[in-house]
C-alpha cells in the first residue's frame, strides 16, 4: 500500500541510520546548566520593563485613566491608547500575517473582552513597573453585561464552514436497531506552559536610515510574527526586511504561541513610545485572558447501528465559542469524518459569538475535544449493543476515507487497538460495570481510539557542506521542546551518510530561510522535506563540481545517478570523498538552499487522507462516596508513519497523554457571566496534573510505519495525537468502575457524584 519515493531523490540509506534511534536531546545540556536563552533572558543593555494593564470589564467603554501617581513613583509615562504611536491593526493569517486577533491592544476606547491591554506601565525594573501599574486608575464610560457563555451566545450561533452530510443521517437514526443519543460537555481550558509569552523589543535604524526592528519572542511563528510586526508598523516606515524576530528556545508551547498576541504588539509599540529597548513578559494570570484558549464545547452524538454493531448513521452536531472581532473555528467533528465508516453522516457545527477573548489552538485542536464526545458515544453504543468496545470499533473500520473519497496513506488503526488490548490486557467481551472494588475504590477499565490529520506546509533550509567533513543545516523553525533539533539532525545525518556528530542544525532566526509555523504536527515533516530536498540538491551540486573541475576522468558520463554514503560521492563502482570535492573549488564550504516544494512528487502522485492513528486505554479507581478519580494504570499505542527519534517522540506521547489527564480530571476555566472575567486564572485554581496524578504509563509505536504517501519524509507527526481520545479514555473507564457515564469534563467530584447512575 505505502509507495517509495524514487531513487533519484532519495539517496542511499546508511545501514547504520541515526534515524529512530532514542537520541539525547542536543540542546540537554544546555537546558539543565541554564545555557539555554529564552526569549525574556536576553541580555539588553538599557531595557525597560513594561506591565500591561488590562480592561476590567468585558464590554464597555473608557472614558479616562489617572496617571499622574504611576509616572511620578515610576518616572516613565503611562503608555495608553491616547499616546500609543500609530499602527495598523494586526494581521491575521487570512491577511498575511499571524496574529490570534484583530483587536490591537491599546486600539481605543471600547473595550471586547475582560483581559484586554489598555495600557502600559513602565519601570527599570519589574517591580517598579508592577507597582506604577497597581497605581493607575482606569475610568470607564459605561459598561454593558457581556455575553460570555455558549448559552447567551446559542440564539445567535451561526453554523460554522465545513458542515458535511453524507446520506439521509436522520432518517437512518429514526430506524436503527440501535441508538445512541448523547451530549457532551468540555470546558474551556487555558495554555498554561512553563515559560509564559514573552517579548523583547527593540528599535534601530540601518544604514538607509530607515526603521529596524529585533524581536525576541516567545513564539511558535516567527515569520508570522515579523510580517504581523511589519504590517501593523507600515505607518512608521518598518518593512519585513528590516524585522527581526529571533526565538531560539521555548518552554513549551501547546498552540497558545502558534499565532501572534497583542502583547508582542504592545512591546514593539512601547519601545518605539520610550525610543528604548522594552522587556514585556506576560504574568501567569495574564496567560488566562490576554492570549488565546481552548473554548468550550457542547456536543450531541447521535450514532445509529444494526443488531451485529454496523453503524448504519453518524449525526455530531455542536456549539462552540468564538468571539465576535474573529473567525477561529473549534473543529470538533474532524474527526468523526475519518474514524468510522457508515453510510449516512452528518457533521455540523454553530458558533457562538462571545465577548471573550479569541480562542486559539490548544493540542489538537478539533479532534481532542471532539473525540471525547464521538469515543464516549462507541464506548455508550458498545454497551447497548453488548459488544466488546474494541470490536464494535474494528467492525467500522473505513476501507478508504469516506468523506474525501481518498485512498487512506497508511492506517493501522485496528493494529493500534490489538495492540493496546494485548498490552494493557484489556478484558474482552460486553463490559458489565460494577464489577471490581477494592476496599471503597471501585474499578474499571476504559478504552478509546485516537486521531490527528497528518498536514505539511512549506519550509526552506540552507545547508552547508565544510571542507572538513561537517554539516551546518538552518531553518527559521522552532524548538518549543519537542526536541526539533536533535530529530532534524538525525534524518540529515541518514541522508548525507554522516554520523549525527557531523550534522548542526541551528534554528530560531528570520535571517535563516523560511520556517512555517510549528504546530498541527507538521514540524517534522515539513522541515524535513526541505532537508531531503537539499541533501538531493547538495548531491547534484557535488556531482556537478567534481565534472567541472576535473575529478571524474573526461568521457565518464557526469555523476548523475550519484548517492551520498559513508561522506562520499558515489557512483557505480566510484567515489569521492566530499571533502576532496569541496577542496576543489578552493572554498571552505558549498552551500544551497531548498524549499520543501522543490521536493519532487513520486510519479503518477495521487491525493491521499492522511491521518495518524492510535488507542488508548487505562485502568481508574473512583471513590464513589468522594466522586474522586484515580488514574491508575495506561497503555497507549500508536501509528505516525517514521519516528525519528524514540526518546523524543516518547516524550511526545507521553507529554500529550499527561495534558489529556488534566483535561480529564481537572483543567476547567471559569469565566464569570457577570464580568466576563476568568476567576481561576492561576494554577493554585487551575488545576494541571502533577506527579501524583500521573499514573504509570506504557507508549509503544507501530515500526516500519512510514508512510511516504503521506509525505517525503514518512512521518506523520506526534505532537498532538497523544491527547486525543485520553478524556474519553478516562470517562469510559469511570463508566465501567461506577455503572455512571460522565458527559461533562473535568470528572471533579461533583460532576462525578451528579452524573446519571
Ligand atoms: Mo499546535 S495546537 O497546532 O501548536
Amino acid at each position: 500500500m505505502q509507495a517509495t519515493l524514487p531513487d533519484a531523490v532519495r539517496p542511499a540509506i546508511d545501514p547504520n541510520s541515526p534515524v529512530g534511534k532514542p537520541l539525547l536531546r542536543r540542546d540537554g545540556r544546555e537546558k539543565v546548566t541554564g545555557r539555554a536563552t529564552y526569549s525574556a533572558e536576553w541580555h539588553t543593555p538599557d531595557v525597560v520593563h513594561a506591565v500591561g494593564i488590562q480592561s476590567h470589564i468585558a464590554r464597555g467603554m473608557i472614558a479616562s485613566f489617572d496617571v499622574a501617581e504611576a509616572e511620578r513613583v515610576s518616572g516613565f509615562k503611562v503608555l495608553t491608547h491616547e499616546t500609543v504611536p500609530t499602527m495598523n491593526a494586526p494581521a491575521p493569517f487570512s491577511g498575511g500575517g499571524a496574529a490570534g486577533t484583530v483587536v490591537g491592544p491599546l486600539s481605543g476606547p471600547e473595550i471586547f473582552h475582560a483581559g484586554q491591554w489598555i495600557a502600559c506601565c513602565f519601570g527599570k525594573t519589574l517591580q517598579q513597573a508592577r507597582h506604577a501599574a497597581r497605581l493607575v486608575k482606569v475610568n470607564y464610560a459605561s459598561t454593558q453585561t457581556p455575553q460570555v457563555t455558549l448559552e447567551s451566545g446559542a440564539g445567535d450561533a451561526e453554523i460554522a464552514r465545513g458542515a458535511y452530510t453524507r446520506g439521509d443521517p436522520e432518517t437512518a437514526f429514526e430506524q436503527a436497531a440501535v441508538q445512541v443519543d448523547a451530549e457532551y460537555y468540555t470546558p474551556t481550558e487555558h495554555h498554561n506552559p512553563i515559560e509564559p509569552h514573552a517579548t523583547i523589543a527593540q528599535w534601530s535604524k540601518n544604514d538607509l536610515g530607515e526603521p529596524t526592528l529585533t524581536v525576541h519572542d516567545a513564539s511558535q511563528y516567527i515569520f508570522g510574527v515579523r510580517d504581523t510586526l511589519a504590517k501593523a508598523f507600515t505607518p512608521l516606515g518598518l518593512k519585513a526586511e528590516n524585522t527581526r524576530v529571533i526565538c531560539k528556545f521555548m518552554g513549551g508551547a501547546f498552540g497558545c504561541k502558534g499565532n501572534m498576541w497583542p502583547h508582542t504588539l504592545l512591546a514593539a509599540a512601547a519601545a518605539k513610545f520610550l525610543d528604548k529597548p522594552v522587556k514585556f513578559v506576560i504574568g501567569r494570570e495574564q496567560m488566562f485572558d490576554s492570549i488565546g484558549f481552548r473554548t468550550d464545547t457542547r456536543q450531541r452524538v447521535r450514532l445509529g447501528a444494526d443488531k451485529d454493531g454496523t453503524l448504519t448513521t453518524q449525526i455530531h452536531d455542536g456549539i462552540a465559542g468564538s468571539n465576535k472581532k474573529d473567525n477561529y473555528i473549534e473543529n470538533f467533528t474532524l474527526a468523526t469524518k475519518v474514524m468510522y465508516a457508515s453510510p449516512a453522516l452528518l457533521t455540523r457545527q454553530h458558533t457562538a459569538r462571545l465577548d471573550t477573548q479569541a480562542p486559539t489552538f490548544m493540542r489538537a485542536p478539533g479532534e481532542c475535544p471532539g473525540m471525547f464526545a464521538s469515543e464516549c458515544a462507541m464506548d455508550e453504543l458498545a454497551e447497548r449493543l453488548g459488544m466488546d468496545p474494541v470490536d464494535l470499533r474494528k467492525k467500522n473500520e473505513p476501507a478508504s476515507d469516506q468523506t474525501t473519497g481518498h485512498e487512506w496513506s497508511g492506517r493501522r488503526a485496528i493494529e493500534c487497538y490489538d495492540r493496546v488490548a494485548e498490552g494493557f490486557k484489556l478484558m474482552r467481551g460486553p463490559r458489565v460495570p460494577r464489577q471490581k472494588q477494592e476496599g471503597h475504590w471501585l474499578i474499571g477499565e476504559g478504552f478509546s481510539a485516537s486521531t490527528f490529520h497528518a498536514n505539511m506546509l512549506p519550509n526552506s533550509v540552507k545547508l552547508r557542506a565544510n571542507v572538513d567533513g561537517t554539516f551546518l543545516i538552518t531553518c527559521g523553525t522552532h524548538e518549543m521542546g519537542t526536541g526539533t533539533t536533535t530529530a532534524q539532525s538525525q534524518l540529515a545525518a541518514e541522508m548525507l551518510g554522516v554520523p549525527v556528530s557531523r550534522v548542526r542544525f541551528e534554528l530560531g532566526d528570520t535571517r535563516m530561510p523560511f520556517g512555517h509555523v510549528s504546530g498541527g504536527s507538521m514540524t517534522t515533516a515539513g522541515v524535513g522535506t526541505a532537508i531531503l530536498a537539499a541533501v538531493a540538491r547538495l548531491t547534484a551540486k557535488l556531482a556537478e563540481t567534481a565534472a567541472t573541475n576535473g575529478l571524474v576522468p573526461a568521457g565518464v558520463a557526469a555523476l548523475r545517478d550519484a548517492k551520498l554514503q559513508s561522506g562520499r560521492l558515489v557512483s557505480g563502482d566510484r567515489s569521492l570523498a566530499i571533502e576532496d570535492i569541496i577542496a576543489s573549488t578552493m572554498n571552505d564550504s558549498i552551500e544551497i538552499e531548498a524549499s520543501s516544494t522543490d521536493h519532487p512528487k513520486p510519479e503518477g502522485a495521487k491525493r491521499y487522507s492522511a491521518h495518524s492513528f492510535g488507542a488508548h486505554a487505562c485502568e481508574v479507581a473512583v471513590d464513589e462516596q468522594m466522586g474522586l478519580v484515580r488514574v491508575r494504570r495506561w497503555h497507549a499505542c500508536f501509528a505516525c508513519g517514521r519516528i525519528l527519534n524514540a526518546q523524543t517522540a516518547r516524550s511526545q506521547f507521553l507529554g500529550g497523554i499527561v495534558m489529556g489527564i488534566g483535561q480529564a480530571l481537572t483543567e476547567e476555566g471559569f469565566r464569570d457571566p457577570r464580568s466576563g472575567k476568568i476567576t481561576n486564572h492561576n494554577l493554585a485554581e487551575y488545576h494541571v496534573p502533577v506527579n501524583a496524578d500521573i499514573p504509570p504509563m506504557t507508549i509503544e509505536w507501530l515500526e516500519d510505519d512510514a508512510d511516504y504517501n503521506a509525505n517525503p519524509v514518512g512521518a506523520k507527526g506526534i505532537g498532538e495525537i497523544g491527547i486525543t481520545g485520553v478524556a474519553a479514555a478516562v470517562a469510559n473507564a469511570v463508566w465501567h468502575a461506577t455503572g455512571r457515564r460522565q458527559r461533562i469534563l473535568p470528572l471533579t467530584p461533583s460532576h462525578v457524584m451528579s452524573s446519571d447512575a
